[in-house]
């Protein structure tokens, strides 16, 4: 039985947002993500090595979005900052410059959001991002997303998110990205 607030939510479309073992379902996981986001194959070794690493991080956990038939539609991970981390050292220069800095402390960082486009704009990932945040101890969150006006900028600009730096380049990336920062927990 599923109760209000549970961990455990369905929605419309017998979609359910759950917590996901990423390491043991990550090919599926980057599966999704090869076809949302654009994954050519050597990407996705290089993202699977990462994702296992990312995933033995103190805090880090994920959502997974599932059919019926637990079938993968999408997912999130995320995990409590560290000025460490590698994605912290690349965006902290372009933070420190707009004096934002302090977003990298006490901040849950999103790493990925991706939802598969046969089930996208039905609120799967708008309930994936609320739900993980909703779990945060920390009282905001931080996240890049590509710098452009895309889908995933306008879900999380309605969430509260705005924009803390632009133009933010990551060494092995050739688009410009946007870092974000919202209160927690997330506008609705
Ligand atoms: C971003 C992404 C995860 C959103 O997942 P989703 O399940 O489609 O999103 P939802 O249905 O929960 O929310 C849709 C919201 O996105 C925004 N959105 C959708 N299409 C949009 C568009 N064309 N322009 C601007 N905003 C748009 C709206 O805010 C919309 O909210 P609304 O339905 O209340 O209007 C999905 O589009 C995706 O996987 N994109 C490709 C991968 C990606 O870019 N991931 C993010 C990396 S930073």
């Amino acid at each position: 039985m599923r109760l209000p607030g549970h961990a455990h939510r369905r929605h419309p479309d017998d979609i359910v947002i759950g917590p996901l073992d990423l390491p043991a379902r990550v090919d599926e996981a980057l599966a999704v993500q090869a076809v949302a986001f654009g994954l050519g194959a050597d990407e996705v070794a290089v993202r699977r090595q990462i994702v296992l690493r990312h995933m033995t991080y103190p805090g880090a956990r994920a959502l997974g979005a599932t059919t019926e038939g637990d079938r993968l539609v999408g997912f999130v991970y995320g995990m409590p900052n560290s000025r460490g981390h590698w994605w912290s050292t690349v965006v902290e220069p372009y933070l420190r410059a707009q004096g934002l800095d302090d977003w990298l402390d006490d901040s849950f960082v999103i790493t990925e959001l991706h939802v598969h486009p046969g089930y996208q704009n039905r609120g799967v990932g708008r309930a994936l991002i609320t739900t993980i945040t909703d779990s945060a101890d920390e009282p905001r969150s931080i996240l890049s997303a590509i710098d452009i006006e895309s889908p995933a900028r306008g879900l999380y600009r309605s969430l509260g998110y705005q924009d803390l730096a632009r133009r933010v380049l990551f060494p092995s990336a050739p688009k410009p990205y946007a870092v974000m920062g919202a209160p927690l927990p997330l506008r609705r």
